[in-house]
């Protein structure tokens, strides 16, 4: 049985070309704040996937997936284990199986994007189950999108994981310490090894960089697009749980995400 995902609403009768964008970044660089803030500069709708198994993301964007009934990709696929454990549907793949449970039971619609989130995994062994069901059905759904948002876990062991192969801008969220220098060699090495295509490999400073500091990145041979400006309305918001998406179009890191993006030719709305 092949599960066909669902047309979106509102997808345009001749799809422009979707572009893949993944943020990545060690821990704590600010990956799911830019992502949160880059939502409201991008053409929509936007697929957002949430690879972080500790799921700050949704919380960011003001959605309770738990009050909203949705469930993570490791919770589907626990159900899966289960069913399979009782012997129920024992002609139907895993696969066949999770693939409309995925879709109607993960996925969160809101407006201007559609969230899923991997979630964490309770039950023993690694990520590859998850990981192999969002790789063979996420490109095809995401064509339903004007973009495919990846916001990733902290380090650069999801790049092994290969979710996404083929990326069109890859935003590379950086702190100033002389850790982050190495931290790109490394995400450059495991792409390349991995197979990962990539049109764009972009670095992005982060909020505690400074002038000196900066032009580590600026002369690292990458292509350097800018720093989001320190606002203590973005820590304020995080700490209160407040929508990113409510911030004030005057907000000194959501100006600075516009910038980077029109810098990253995205057209601006
Ligand atoms: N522009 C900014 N101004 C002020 N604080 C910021 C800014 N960007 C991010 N922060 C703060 O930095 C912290 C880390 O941000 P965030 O959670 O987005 O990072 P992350 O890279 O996604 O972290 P993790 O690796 O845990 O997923 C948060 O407390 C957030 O409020
Ligand atoms: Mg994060």
């Amino acid at each position: 049985m092949l599960f066909t995902p669902p047309q979106k609403s509102g997808t345009p009768e001749k799809p422009t070309p979707n572009r893949n964008i993944i943020a990545t970044g060690r821990g704590g660089t600010g990956k799911s704040t830019f992502v949160a803030l880059a939502l409201r500069y991008l053409r929509t709708p936007s697929l957002l996937v949430d690879l972080d198994p500790d799921s700050s993301l949704p919380g960011m964007i003001g959605v309770d997936l738990q009050k909203e009934g949705k469930r993570t990709v490791c919770e589907v696929l626990y159900d899966v284990v289960m069913r399979r454990k009782q012997n129920v549907s024992p002609t139907i793949t895993t696969h066949d199986l999770m693939q409309p449970m995925l879709w109607s039971d993960a996925l969160y619609e809101g407006r201007g994007f559609d969230l899923l989130t991997l979630g964490t995994k309770y039950i023993e062994g690694c990520y590859c189950a998850p990981d192999n069901l969002l790789r063979t059905t996420i490109q095809e759904h995401a064509r339903n999108y004007a973009q495919l948002v990846v916001d990733s876990p902290a380090g650069v062991e999801h790049l092994n994981r290969n979710v996404v192969s083929d990326v069109d801008d890859l935003f590379v969220l950086c702190d100033p310490s002389q850790k982050a220098l190495k931290h790109i060699q490394r995400v450059k090495r495991i792409i390349e090894q991995v197979g990962i295509q990539y049109r764009h490999f972009y670095l992005v400073a982060n909020h505690q960089f400074d002038s000196t500091s900066e032009l580590h990145l600026k002369q690292s041979g990458e292509t350097y697009l800018g720093r989001i400006e320190y606002d203590p309305e973005v820590d304020n918001y995080n700490r209160q749980g407040r929508s990113l998406l409510d911030l004030p179009d005057d907000s000194p890191a959501r100006l600075s995400v516009k910038n980077l993006l029109a810098r990253a030719g995205y057209t601006q709305h």
